[in-house]
C-alpha cells in the first residue's frame, strides 16, 4: 500500500465508472483458528498499530503515526485487529470509504511469527462484511509488483489484477491495482 494522496490521485484520474467483476466465493476459508480474535480497531489501539505495522512492513512503506491517526479517526474508516490469546494485536486491516463509495483497503499486516494461519483472510473477510454493511459494492486495494505473497492471498479472496501503477512506491517500485465485487 502507499501514501493515501499518491493511491487517490492515481484512482480518480482513472475510474470514471466501476467496471464489472466476477464474485468468487469465500468457501476456501478454513475454519477460524480459536486461539484468535477479531476485534474493531480504534484509535485507543493507535501506537500498538503503529508498531506492529513497522514489524509488517520492513520495506521502508510502512505509515506514519500520523497517517494512522487520520486512518483511524475517519468517519469513513472501518478498521479490524487480530487479538492473540494474550491479549496483543498480531494483525490489522484499516479500509476507507471513498468518496465514490467505493471500499479502499489501505493496509493489511499481520506479524511475522503469526502469518500463514489464515488471519489475513479472516481480515479481509471481515473488513468486505463492514464495507458491505454500509453499501460499498466494490472493493480495491494496491499492492507492490513484487508482493507474490500478498497478491497470492487477494487473488485468493476473488480480487483481480486490473491495472500496473508504474513507480507507484516511494522506492520506484510498480504497483498493480486489485479490485473485487461485492455484489
Ligand atoms: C501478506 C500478509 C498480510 C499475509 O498474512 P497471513 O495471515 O500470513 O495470510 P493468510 O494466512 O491469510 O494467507 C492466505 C493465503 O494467501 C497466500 N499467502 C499468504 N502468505 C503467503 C506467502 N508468504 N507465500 C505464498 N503464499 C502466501 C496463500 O495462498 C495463503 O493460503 P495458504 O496458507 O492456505 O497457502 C502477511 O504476509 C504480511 O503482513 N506481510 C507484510 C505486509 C504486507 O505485505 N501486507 C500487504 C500489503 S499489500
Amino acid at each position: 500500500m502507499a501514501v493515501l494522496k499518491k493511491i487517490r490521485s492515481r484512482w480518480w484520474s482513472q475510474s470514471d465508472s466501476a467496471p464489472e467483476f466476477p464474485t468468487i466465493p469465500e468457501s476456501r476459508i478454513l475454519p477460524a483458528d480459536s486461539r484468535y480474535d477479531i476485534r474493531p480497531l480504534t484509535i485507543s489501539q493507535i501506537d500498538e498499530c503503529w508498531r506492529l505495522d513497522q514489524r509488517c512492513f520492513v520495506d521502508g512503506e510502512a505509515y506514519s503515526r500520523d497517517t494512522f491517526e487520520y486512518l483511524l479517526t475517519a468517519p469513513e474508516s472501518v478498521a479490524y485487529r487480530v487479538v492473540g490469546a494474550n491479549g496483543l494485536m498480531v494483525g490489522f486491516v484499516i479500509g476507507l470509504i471513498e468518496p465514490d463509495h467505493t471500499g479502499h483497503v489501505t493496509t493489511v499486516g499481520v506479524a511475522p511469527d503469526h502469518r500463514r494461519r489464515q488471519l489475513a483472510t479472516r481480515l479481509m473477510v471481515k473488513v468486505e462484511e463492514g464495507f458491505r454493511r454500509r453499501n460499498v459494492r466494490l472493493v480495491r486495494l494496491e499492492v507492490r509488483s513484487l508482493n507474490t505473497s500478498a497478491q497470492k492471498l487477494y487473488l485468493t479472496l476473488g480480487y483481480t489484477i486490473t491495472q500496473r501503477l508504474p513507480k507507484y512506491y516511494s522506492n520506484g517500485g510498480d504497483g498493480l491495482l486489485m479490485v473485487k465485487s461485492l455484489t
